[in-house]
């Protein structure tokens, strides 16, 4: 970028980078109040993925919102929207072959009421996404240069597929999508051919909408209890030469990455795709701790750091929790957040292997637009520097930026938490709930 009395010039190597540098232009005539100072910035990113995951099966956001989220990611220079379709709570995504996905499986008949375990509000709750409205967001997001990442967590976190099919599991249920929150036990039942049929067809469709390299298949939280009575599970477990249950999951693991490897994709998971064994070509996403994505570098596996310890944007910002919209719990810190080092503990042939880092937003009790903003900025922007610029770790200069940066958000009316700034910790943002 090359602004001088003359003009503004702004070159890139690829059509993402000249995007970047209209980023920076917009965050510069911010910071001058509508002027461009003379200046001269050749800049790259870092890590080649930089993302951001929303969940929009525990609450749901229409297409408008998730846009309004996009925005929010190019603004940040990251790259990748991780979208989080399927979950016990909800099956947000229109496949044609299965139609019951949507009718039913987008539905419960109602949502725990704050962290009342057992509790529901029967107030019927639902959303889904045509495949017209996926090819939109796509498209979006393809114009901001921006990747869109779609998840279908599987074998676990099923139940809303599973209400609709319930053939697919280990007991033929009955099941229900899910009111609460948690971890269930009913799952899919890798013992049974059909339950990969149907994986498959999905996939397919979901190949069709996204033309993504990465595939994330989830992977995360799959119990292991009815697997362990279940005679099919227990005969492919025989059958395969599988030590345990872990194993298994690993079988429905690789069977899967084979599947999208044939027809040209990769697979994400989460962490606990390591046990029971990996393929060296999946990557892992590490969720638990940094330790696991520690764990795959060194197996020689490809890692998005994403560790709740850093990158949890459902977590509390603030130790004032009386004085904040319900989160799911935790401590994070915007400075915690700047904090993370992706290469800590690794070697610089380890090191190779760190893709990137991601912000996630689980949605349990994010319930509107304004709160999920809230909760992500300013974490996100913490992740987005340092994806972009690992070795530039100082967070009183971050601060310094960050201060321009909300100019800006403020502008657009974005909602962010103001705890860390001069004007902060006045409960302003409260509203939002
Ligand atoms: C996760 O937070 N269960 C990936
Ligand atoms: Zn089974």
């Amino acid at each position: 970028l090359d602004v001088t009395r003359r003009g503004i010039e702004l070159r890139g190597g690829s059509v993402s980078a000249v995007l970047y540098g209209l980023q920076s232009l917009r965050q510069l005539a911010f910071e001058n109040r509508g002027t461009i100072p003379v200046v001269r910035i050749h800049d790259k990113p870092f890590f080649a993925y930089r993302g951001a995951m929303l969940d929009v099966c525990r609450h749901f956001s229409p297409i408008g919102e998730v846009k309004r989220f996009i925005d929010i990611l190019a603004l940040h220079k990251l790259n990748v929207f991780h979208w989080h379709l399927s979950d016990d709570q909800g099956w947000r995504i229109e496949i044609k072959r299965y139609p019951k996905l949507t009718e039913f499986g987008s539905k419960r008949k109602g949502t725990m009421i704050e962290k009342q375990w057992g509790s529901c509000d029967n107030v019927p709750y639902g959303g889904y996404y045509t495949q017209d409205e996926i090819r939109e967001v796509v498209a979006y997001a393809a114009a901001r240069g921006i990747t869109v990442v779609p998840e279908i967590d599987l074998p676990g976190h099923m139940l809303a597929a599973l209400a609709c099919y319930p053939e697919l599991g280990c007991t033929g249920g009955p099941y229900e999508v899910e009111t609460g929150w948690g971890v269930f036990e009913d799952v899919l039942c890798p013992g049974k051919e059909k339950t990969f049929e149907f994986l498959e067809n999905v996939l397919t469709e979901v190949m069709e909408l996204f033309p993504s390299e990465y595939i994330h298949i989830g992977g995360d939280e799959c119990p292991k209890t009815f697997w362990k009575k279940c005679p099919a599970c227990q005969k492919r477990i025989r059958e395969e030469g599988l030590k345990n249950e872990a194993e298994l999951q690993a079988y429905v693991t690789k069977r899967i990455e084979k599947f999208l490897n044939d027809h040209g994709r990769k697979i994400i998971g989460w962490d606990e795709i390591l046990e029971g064994g990996v393929t060296k070509s999946a990557t892992v996403m590490a969720w638990r701790g940094p330790g696991y994505g520690i764990e795959a570098a060194r197996l020689g596996n490809h890692v998005i750091m994403s560790p709740n310890s850093n990158c949890y944007l459902d977590y509390y910002q603030t130790r004032d929790v009386d004085n904040e919209p319900l989160a799911i719990g935790g401590y994070l810190p915007l400075e915690t957040s700047y904090a993370l080092d992706p290469y800590n503990q690794l070697n610089d042939e380890q090191r190779k292997y760190i893709l990137g880092v991601q912000g996630n937003l689980w949605t349990e009790y994010i319930d509107n637009y304004p709160y999920a903003q809230y909760m992500a900025l300013p974490r996100l922007s913490a992740i987005a520097e340092v994806g972009w610029s690992y070795d530039r770790k100082d967070y009183a200069s971050f601060m310094q930026r960050m201060r321009h940066l909300t100019q800006l958000f403020d502008y657009y009316g974005y909602n962010y938490c103001k705890r860390e700034f001069a004007d902060g910790g006045n409960n302003e943002n409260k509203q939002a709930d």
